[in-house]
Formats: structure tokens, C-alpha cells, sequence
């Protein structure tokens, strides 16, 4: 069934950040997500936001109190509306630098959409996005099923940027398709009453 929108508040384009997920230092996740987001901001529906985790300086033991970073990363991920995880697969998981990120925050992600770019060697990164999928639900968060996925060992990309135009352009228009949904639903959900976990 095709949709058509009625809501006036879907005409305010979705509050987006796009998280590199690796800071691993020589990452190649940097340039995918920038080559995301990129192609995520031609998308009218959506404002992007690039959001490096490698920029925030979050310390390695949980603090009683949160630091600056934390308290600047949580405000980030209250702000945005939909997020796509930039992801790679570390050991047939995702890294500890998204772990870290996740847990920074709390009810800042309840009830909103995520969608993946996941990326491995030899494997597609779904791995990591279905460790993921087991996260989220903790925060009430909607991941969407498709996911735009490379594997870096066949060449697919080349500085972070698919050779394949059609074929990843079709997997970007369909993640993103599902994720404008849930958080165009959600922000009229979010407007209507308060979500209370
Ligand atoms: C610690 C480590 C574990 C890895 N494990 C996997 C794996 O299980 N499956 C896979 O497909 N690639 C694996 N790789 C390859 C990475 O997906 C590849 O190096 C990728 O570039 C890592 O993302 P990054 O460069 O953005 O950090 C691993 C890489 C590292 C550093």
C-alpha cells in the first residue's frame, strides 16, 4: 500500500546523525559514513548530521557523574530524530567504541528509528548489526531490517565509496525509505503524548 502524507510536521525535515561507529585509528569507517552521509543529505526529508565518535573524548571507565564529552554526546543523540549506525564487524560483533557511545546515553534514544551501513572483511557486517538489533531493544529503539552492507574484501568500495552505483543506490533508497517512516510515525507519536518506558 502506497502512503501519502498527511501531517504538517512531516514536512520538517528529520533530524538525522549518521555515527561512525570505529575510531579505530586508519578506519575506513570515516570515509564510508561521510560518503553516507553525503548521500543521505540529498534525500529532501532529512537534515544530516555527521557525528564522529572519534571527536568525542570519552573516558574509558564509566564515571559516577557524566563528563563534558558524555553530557555533549547525549545532548547530540536527544537532538536527532533517526540515527544510522555506521558500523564495522569486529570479531563477528560491533566495536566498543558504538557499545560505548550506546550506553552514554539512555531514554535519549527511546523511541526512535535506526537504520545500519554496516561493512567487514570477508563478511558484510550483518553480524555486528544483529548484536545490535539485541541492544537497541533494551532502548526501545526501532532498528529497520534493511541495511546497506558492503564487504571490503571485493572491491565494492574504493575510498569509502561504492563502485556499484545502482545496486547500493537501491539498498540506501530502501533503508532509508523505512527509516524516514518510523521517524516521521514516531515524531508525530513523540507530539501526540509523551512516551513513557
Ligand atoms: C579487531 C578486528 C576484528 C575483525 N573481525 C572481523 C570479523 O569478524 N569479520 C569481518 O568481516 N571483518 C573483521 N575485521 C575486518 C574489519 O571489518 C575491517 O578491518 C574494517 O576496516 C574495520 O573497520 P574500520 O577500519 O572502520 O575500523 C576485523 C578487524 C579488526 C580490527
Amino acid at each position: 500500500m502506497t502512503g501519502t502524507t498527511s501531517s504538517p510536521t512531516a514536512r520538517i525535515p528529520l533530524r538525522t546523525a549518521v555515527i561512525v561507529g570505529s575510531t579505530r585509528e586508519g578506519r575506513t569507517g570515516e570515509s564510508i559514513a561521510r560518503w553516507f552521509a553525503g548521500r543521505a543529505a540529498q534525500d529532501e526529508r532529512l537534515t544530516v548530521d555527521l557525528v564522529d565518535l572519534a571527536r568525542y573524548d570519552l573516558p574509558r571507565r564509566l564515571p559516577r557523574r557524566p563528563t563534558l564529552p558524555m553530557r555533549e554526546l547525549t545532548a547530540t543523540i536527544d537532538r536527532a530524530e533517526a540515527f544510522v549506525l555506521v558500523t564495522p564487524e569486529y570479531n563477528h560483533g560491533y566495536p566498543a567504541s558504538l557499545k560505548q557511545a550506546i550506553d552514554v546515553g539512555c531514554d535519549e534514544w527511546f523511541a526512535k528509528p535506526v537504520g545500519f551501513v554496516a561493512y567487514g572483511t570477508g563478511g558484510h557486517g550483518t553480524r555486528a548489526v544483529e548484536q545490535l538489533r539485541l541492544v537497541f531493544a533494551a532502548l526501545h529503539v526501532v532498528t529497520v531490517p534493511d541495511v546497506v552492507s558492503f564487504d571490503l574484501a571485493d572491491g565494492t568500495l574504493h575510498d569509502g565509496r561504492p563502485r556499484d552505483g545502482e545496486r547500493t543506490d537501491v539498498a540506501v533508497r530502501r533503508m532509508l525509505r523505512q527509516l524516514t517512516w518510523w521517524a516521521e510515525a514516531l515524531r508525530e507519536a513523540h507530539a501526540a503524548r509523551p512516551y513513557v518506558a
